[in-house]
């Protein structure tokens, strides 16, 4: 009959161990013997040596247990004649410690786990295109939005989301199990936000549209600090600084309404123009034709900003924003005021009580047009009503500076945290 050990190895209800023995014949044998005993418990063996002192053989009479050797710069005979052990332990320490990463296949997501464990940094390689990657990460939003599962009838249909493909060339996977394959490509894609480093199997020129694509959804674009040195040559509370986050896109008129709005306003302008935020480009190519030239030194474009340096700049004294949350709270904490052009969900709201409840920023709620846009920019930087805006939102800006020093409401709030995770660890003691 079969053991319970052997059950449960079957289905795969073992874990793992790794075992690293000095090579040294005192602590290879009860390392190998506290193998053993962990293997009868259920546990899968894995041994990592340098080198076996005077018994190549462990390997051989241990094919239960899986070994793996790494360089530690010595020969075996090196190992083995060494008659200063304590010499021989401080080299050995010395050559296995520089280990600089770990480069893992990108499918391979538990890497991610044991490189957060040992501090590692953790570098993948994407095996496939950067195509074809984007539109796995869309697989999700393909389906809310009725492409999948894939009706014949629809196949030669394009996918508008998705530009050239058409609804065949959707890139599903065979399986019994839709759903565990949609978690880990879910996955997948999460973990794009938390390596250190994305090796693709490609090329920039083949696919640079596509890397274009890839770096705007994952926010992978680097912070320009010419924002920071153009805003130095600035006067002060002179600029409109625009930017409408990390998702929100605009349409190609939209784009030009805004560009001649700002040439218009005759104030400096800093703006944000994320790669692919403006429909149907890959970045300013809709800009109307010796525009960056009649605005001279008055305008600076960049394609990510440092958000909240550029706000806590002297040189800014407007934003011009699609009120995203995070965007609202850093104007507020700086004293900057606002106008307020939602685009989607949670901005609406906020742009409503940023105009109206707490009044301090204006509310863009005509269509875009360049002479409104001129209009409110200069209302808000240069007219009365912006001044008075101004002073309201210094207010606010001060009592969030308040809420963080002791006994503010947000310092208090992070207290009553504090002890609520400490008792409930403590219930769990007892
Ligand atoms: C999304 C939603 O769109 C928004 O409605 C919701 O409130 C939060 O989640 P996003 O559109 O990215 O957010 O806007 P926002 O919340 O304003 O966050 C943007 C972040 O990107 C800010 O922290 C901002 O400092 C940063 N940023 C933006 C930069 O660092 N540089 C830039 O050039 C632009």
């Amino acid at each position: 009959m079969e053991s319970q050990t052997e059950t449960h190895r079957k289905q795969k209800k073992w874990l793992r161990l790794l075992l690293f023995p000095l090579p040294l014949q005192g602590h290879v044998s009860p390392m190998l013997q506290l193998a053993n005993l962990l293997y009868s418990k259920g546990f899968s063996i894995t041994i990592i040596h340098t080198c076996f002192i005077r018994s190549p053989k462990y390997p051989s009479n241990n094919p239960h247990f899986t070994f793996h050797s790494i360089p530690n710069g010595l020969s075996k005979s090196e190992c083995s004649d060494a008659d200063d052990l304590v010499a021989l332990v401080s080299i050995l320490n010395a050559n296995c410690a520089p280990v600089a990463g770990l480069i893992s296949d990108s499918t391979w997501e538990f890497t991610d786990s044991i490189a957060k464990s040992l501090q590692l940094p953790r570098f993948v390689l994407r095996t496939n295109n950067i195509s074809s990657f984007l539109a796995l990460a869309a697989l999700a939003l393909l389906q809310e939005k009725g492409y999948l599962p894939i009706q014949e009838s629809q196949e030669e249909k394009p996918v508008i989301e998705l530009p050239p493909l058409k609804v065949k060339d959707i890139p599903v996977f065979k399986t019994q199990d839709q759903e565990g394959l949609h978690q880990t490509i879910a996955a997948l894609v999460e973990q794009t936000k938390s390596y250190t480093g994305l090796i693709w199997n490609s090329f920039e020129e083949l696919e640079h549209g596509s890397l274009t694509d890839f770096r705007t959804i994952f926010r992978l674009l680097s912070q320009d600090q010419s924002a920071i040195s153009w805003l130095n040559k600035q006067a002060p509370k002179s600029v409109i600084y625009v930017s409408f986050g990390s998702v929100a896109n605009i349409e190609k008129s939209e784009f030009v309404e805004i560009a001649w709005g700002l040439a218009n306003s005759e104030q400096p302008f800093l703006w944000v123009v994320r790669p692919g935020s403006v429909i149907g480009s890959e970045w300013l190519e809709p800009l109307p034709k010796g525009f960056m030239e009649e605005i001279k030194e008055r305008g600076h474009i960049v394609k990510w900003a440092p958000q909240q340096e550029v706000l806590a700049h002297t040189a800014v004294g407007g934003f011009w924003t699609h009120s995203g949350w995070n965007s609202t709270l850093e104007s507020i904490c700086e004293g900057v005021p606002m106008i307020c052009h939602p685009c989607f969900g949670d901005q609406r709201v906020n742009a409503r009580y940023v105009s109206d409840v707490w009044r301090i920023g204006v509310h863009l709620e005509s269509k875009v047009d360049r002479f409104e846009i001129a209009n409110v920019v200069r209302k808000l930087l240069v007219e009365a009503e912006g001044h008075e805006i101004r002073d309201r939102i210094l207010q606010f800006k001060k009592m969030a500076n308040q809420s963080t020093q002791q006994q503010g409401s947000s310092y208090r709030s992070l207290e009553s945290l504090v002890s609520l995770i400490l008792s409930s660890q403590s219930q769990r003691k007892l």
